[in-house]
């Protein structure tokens, strides 16, 4: 009977000494989130599939030599996490700054869409100076893209893809995606062209997914300009 009684039992991790239930299939990050825990994200969005690129999500994880990317990683029974010891704050905020240090600016206009402060709000939550990495810049601004709709600010991109997957897996329109590799990353549409010539349809997805407002909507930004 007793072992029955144990086979029943719903599986836990223990987070940051607290003993935490799940069910199979969650991520580490999902289970860390509804116990309260504050796990920065860049890459996230709950609406898409993990992507695991911006690191910022990281925990320790007692076994593993180093931090693990808690979006991509599925809670296991009897896992123990810690979510924010001195080494993973300081590893989140070293990141920050070499995000920051590739932007024109952080704090962006609001109007930039509801995602667009996510960026500035953790450098400022973490103190996350832009000076310490200083040098060149990634990202090529398209303002010479005449579409009416979304201004693409890429030097305020940093390749987080959010925009890239909204587009594939909310849309299935496919009509943004990725150039080059490395500090050449580039976000693009088809043959590095303009929006309107690709499969875009101005849905504005990538707009309110984005956490810099490197894409924005034009016409918010000229409402505000001419004092609504
Ligand atoms: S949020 Fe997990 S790696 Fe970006």
């Amino acid at each position: 009977m007793d072992s029955v009684n144990q086979e029943e039992q719903a599986p836990t991790i223990t987070l940051d000494g607290e003993e935490v239930g799940f069910s199979p299939g969650e991520t580490v990050y999902e289970v860390a989130t509804r116990a309260g825990r504050a796990v920065p994200t860049l890459c996230y969005d709950p609406r898409l599939e993990a992507f695991g690129s911006c690191r910022l999500c990281v925990v320790e994880i007692a076994g593993q030599g180093v931090p693990a990317a808690s979006c991509t990683t599925l809670a296991t029974d009897g896992m123990e996490v810690t979510t924010a010891s001195e080494g993973v704050e300081r590893l989140r905020r070293t990141l920050l700054e070499l995000v920051a240090s590739e932007n024109r600016e952080v704090v962006v206009d609001p109007l930039r869409g509801i995602a667009s402060q996510e960026l500035a709000t953790l450098v400022e939550r973490y103190d996350a100076g832009r000076g310490r990495f200083d040098g060149e810049q990634s990202g090529r601004s398209r303002e010479d893209d005449g579409n009416p709709f979304i201004l693409r600010d890429y030097d305020l991109c940093i390749s987080c893809y959010r925009c890239v997957r909204v587009c594939a897996e909310q849309e299935g329109d496919y009509a943004i995606s990725v150039a080059n590799r490395g500090f050449a990353t580039q976000i693009t549409v088809e043959f590095g062209g303009h929006l309107r010539d690709s499969a875009c349809t101005f849905c504005g997805q990538c707009v309110q997914t984005c956490p810099t407002g490197a894409l924005a909507d034009k016409k918010a930004l000229r409402f505000a300009e001419n004092g609504g």
